[in-house]
C-alpha cells in the first residue's frame, strides 16, 4: 500500500470505500469493503488553519481550496469542535474513484478525522468523530447523509436509525458474508443522481421499501440468507437510477444467475454489488458482472471483499 513519504510528523489513517443504501436502505443503510481505499496524512502546522498541501491520484479534479474539499473541512469542523487553534496541513491521496458509487468523498474525510484524533492524541471516541466526517462528506453531495461515512470510519454494516442527532447502529452480518462490485468507467455525480429522485414517494412505495429495511436487518441479525435475498430489492431510487449505468439489467441478472443472493446499485453509482454467501461465489458472481461489461466493451474494475469489520485505521504513527 502507498505511504506518503514522512519527515517523522505526519500521521497517516486509511479509509475504506463502502456500499451504501444496499438496495432497500437509501441513505441509512451501507457496510465498508477491504479495499480500495483513500489514504490522508495530517501534521501541526506553526500557522493556525487547514491547508492542503498535496493532493495525488485525482486527476487534477478534487479542489485545493480547504472550504471546498471534503478532506479539510472534517479537519475544520473537527478542530472548531474540539476547541483547538494549531493549524493541520494535510495530504490527499485518492485511491478510490471519483463518483464511483463507492464512498470516495465518505472516506477521505472518514481517514481526516482519524488522522487528526490522532495527531491530538485522542479528544474524541471513534463514534464521536462521526458528525465532522459527514460535515465534510456534505461539501460533495450538498446533502447530510452518513450511510458512506459511518462505515467507512467505524467499518462494519451499519445502519442509520436517526439524522437529528445521528444515531448509528452496528449491525451483526453472518461471517461468510461477501460482495462482488464491478465498477463501469462512468462518472456519476452523487448529488446529480440525487436531483433524479422525487422529494415524495407514494405510501404504497413506501410500505415496500420499509418492509425490506426490517427484512434486511432482521435477515443480517438471524443468518437467514434466504431473508437477506428477499429484502435486497429498491423500489425508490434504482427504477430511476439504473438508466444511467450501461447494461445494468444484464449485469444484476448475470449477478441473480451466478448465485447472488441480491444485486443493486452501490450508493448512487455507476459501481453495481452483489451480496453473495461466501467468497467464492462472490469470485463467481463478481466475474459474471465483470464480462457483461467486457462483452460490451466497457472498461471496468472488479473488487471481491468480505465485510470489513475494522473501518479506517490508522496506518503510521
Ligand atoms: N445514499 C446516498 C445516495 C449515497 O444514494 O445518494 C451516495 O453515495
Amino acid at each position: 500500500m502507498a505511504v506518503f513519504e514522512s519527515t517523522g510528523n505526519w500521521i497517516s489513517a486509511f479509509a475504506p470505500a463502502t456500499i451504501a443504501n444496499v438496495a432497500c436502505g437509501f441513505d441509512i443503510m451501507g457496510f465498508a469493503i477491504d479495499e480500495p481505499g483513500d489514504i490522508i496524512s495530517v501534521r501541526k502546522k506553526e500557522s493556525a488553519g487547514v491547508s492542503i498541501a498535496e493532493i495525488i491520484g485525482d486527476d487534477g479534479k478534487l479542489p485545493t481550496g480547504a472550504e471546498a474539499n471534503t478532506a479539510s473541512v472534517a479537519v475544520i469542523e473537527f478542530l472548531k469542535g474540539a476547541g483547538i487553534s494549531y493549524g493541520v496541513e494535510i495530504k490527499i491521496h485518492k485511491q478510490i474513484p471519483m463518483g464511483s458509487g463507492l464512498g470516495s468523498s465518505a472516506a477521505s474525510p472518514a481517514a481526516a478525522v482519524l488522522a487528526t484524533n490522532e495527531l491530538f492524541n485522542r479528544p474524541f471516541s471513534r463514534k464521536a468523530l462521526l458528525p465532522f466526517a459527514v460535515k465534510g462528506e456534505e461539501v460533495a453531495s450538498n446533502a447530510i447523509h452518513a450511510d458512506n461515512v459511518g462505515p467507512s470510519l467505524l467499518g462494519g454494516f451499519t445502519l442509520i436509525r436517526g439524522y437529528n442527532p445521528i444515531d448509528i447502529i452496528h449491525l451483526n452480518v453472518p461471517i461468510d458474508l461477501a460482495c462482488a462490485v464491478v465498477l463501469p468507467q462512468v462518472e456519476i455525480r452523487t448529488s446529480e443522481a440525487r436531483g433524479m429522485l422525487p422529494s415524495d414517494i407514494p405510501l404504497k412505495t413506501a410500505i415496500t421499501q420499509w418492509g425490506n429495511v426490517g427484512g434486511l436487518v432482521a435477515g443480517l441479525q438471524m443468518s437467514d440468507y434466504d431473508l437477506i435475498g428477499r429484502a435486497i430489492q429498491d423500489v425508490v431510487a434504482e427504477p430511476i437510477r439504473r438508466t444511467l449505468i450501461p447494461g445494468y439489467e444484464s449485469i444484476k441478472s448475470a449477478a441473480m444467475k451466478a448465485g447472488a443472493l441480491g444485486c443493486s446499485i452501490s450508493g448512487s453509482g455507476p459501481a453495481v454489488f452483489a451480496l453473495c454467501k461466501g467468497r467464492q461465489t462472490a469470485q463467481s458472481v463478481g466475474y459474471e458482472m465483470f464480462s457483461i461489461l467486457d462483452e460490451m466493451g466497457v472498461q471496468c474494475k472488479l473488487y471481491v471483499s468480505s465485510i470489513n469489520q475494522k473501518g479506517a485505521r490508522i496506518i503510521t504513527t
